[in-house]
């Protein structure tokens, strides 16, 4: 049983950060599914460094596409980042020292990042990327990196 179902609560209408919220999503599951399967010590710890290079390069493209777009609330959205790196970073440091067993609050914390983080701050961008899609009419983006 999956932490988290993808659903449409997720869906924030920029296609290209949709695939990469579901690969952390995945990502995630697969942690959660190991430790139900009592997968831990460095199995464990392998799958979540995994998740930890996903989060650092999604968060790096989704900069670069606000900063692409003008985002006026970029710096305020890259300082969220920035805390959950290092509130990730220190749960990492916590299941290490535990021998690869990852804890309640770890999960908690990943559930909370999905849900809150995606559905009310990344939201803002993509709003802001709708808002200025419709005044400019349809357009062609590009690729994430370009
Ligand atoms: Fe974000
Ligand atoms: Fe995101």
């Amino acid at each position: 049983m999956p932490l988290m179902d993808w659903d449409a609560t997720l869906d924030i209408g920029v296609e290209e950060m949709n695939r990469e919220h579901r690969e952390i999503l995945a990502a995630i599951n697969a942690i959660y599914d190991g430790a139900h399967a009592g997968q831990f010590g460095e199995p464990m710890i392998a799958r979540i460094a995994r998740l930890a290079d996903i989060t650092v390069r999604h968060f790096a493209d989704e900069e670069r596409l606000m900063a692409r777009e003008g985002f006026a609330q970029l710096e305020t959205h890259k300082a969220i980042h920035r805390k959950l790196l290092t509130d990730f970073s220190a749960h990492q440091d916590a299941i290490a020292a535990m021998g690869g067993v990852p804890t309640n609050a770890f999960f908690s914390f990943l559930r909370l990042w999905l849900s809150a983080h995606i559905k009310c701050i990344d939201r803002k961008y993509a709003e802001h990327m709708q808002a200025g899609s419709a005044a400019a009419g349809p357009r062609i983006s590009a690729p994430a990196g370009a």
